[in-house]
């Protein structure tokens, strides 16, 4: 969708992919009311938005996200030592796993799925550590009418457990002990409308994912599988995606409601390190 100075005052190039655009000449610490507003609103539009070149230690990211949306502080991300609205989102040089290593949407287990994060590059590897976004949006559009209007009145179930919970924990001990906490928490279960109407932008956007989603609601796991694979190898198709390279400086803010991320793991030996805030979402509708 073509962006313009007077749709939303800022300085916008579409990614040249299937989803995001870089907002350029912006410093994040100093936007006003305003353009925190354009923002939100070219969020909803590009399902993904990058800034370079930015400075912004946790307090400034707190800043700069407390005038877009409330902060959701995540249950299972371990934060920073100092600052408990900013998780991190760290691989040490002698770890195998990664945080977001598959394609995902954060918080579709929750009732009222966060909004999107906004993720600080800090110390970005020699090379690698990209990552990857896909739009939910475009993804939608380009179903056949006939696979729309089968899909338009179903639900799925999304769950936190297989993921975050004890299951998990004892499944994959390393990267539970690494990167998260708090098991005992993930009892989360959800069930959203499979099409929904984005709460920005009005765009229809396809709302299932690999990461958590479970089946179709009123559907057996093995009824849904096929339908769900399908839904995620056309999601994932390249026409639809944009693979970010990181700087330290970089800044990605994705929309969970419109877009997916999968972030990479193919720099084995070198430390990446991230500062995640993610804000407050709301219930979601067809
Ligand atoms: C995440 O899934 O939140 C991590 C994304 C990344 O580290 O690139």
């Amino acid at each position: 969708m073509p962006d313009s100075m007077e749709l939303t005052g800022l300085d916008i190039s579409p990614s040249g992919g299937g989803v995001g655009a870089f907002v350029n000449d912006i410093d994040l610490r100093t936007v006003e009311a305003a353009e925190a507003a354009a923002i939100r609103l070219a969020l909803g539009r590009h399902g993904v938005l990058f800034f370079r070149d930015q400075e912004l230690d946790p307090d400034a990211q707190i800043a700069f996200a407390r005038k877009i949306g409330e902060i959701n502080i995540n249950r299972f991300f371990k934060p920073t030592d100092t600052h408990p609205e900013v998780a991190t989102v760290l691989k040490e040089p002698d770890q195998k796993n990664n945080i977001g290593g598959g394609w995902h949407t954060d918080h579709s287990y929750d009732e009222e799925p966060a909004l999107g994060s906004i993720l600080v590059a800090v110390e970005t590897p020699p090379y690698g550590g990209d990552t990857l976004f896909a739009s939910t949006c475009a993804a939608w559009e380009t179903l056949s009418d006939g696979m729309k209007k089968m899909l338009s009145g179903l639900r799925a179930v999304h769950s936190s457990r297989h993921v975050f919970g004890k299951e998990a924990a004892d499944a994959n001990a390393e990267i539970q002990a690494e990167h998260y906490g708090n098991a005992g928490a993930a009892t989360q279960d959800s069930v959203h409308p499979v099409v929904i109407r984005h709460p920005i932008s009005g765009r229809p956007s396809l709302y299932v994912n690999p990461g958590f989603t479970l089946r179709f609601d009123g559907w057996t796991d093995a009824e849904s599988k096929p339908m769900l694979d399908y839904l995620y190898a056309h999601v994932a198709k390249p026409e639809h995606t944009y693979r970010f390279q990181w700087q330290p400086g970089s800044v990605a803010f994705w929309d969970n409601r419109a877009s997916w991320h999968y972030a990479l793991n193919d720099y084995h030996g070198h430390r990446r390190l991230m500062h995640r805030i993610t804000l407050e979402g709301e219930a979601l509708a067809a």
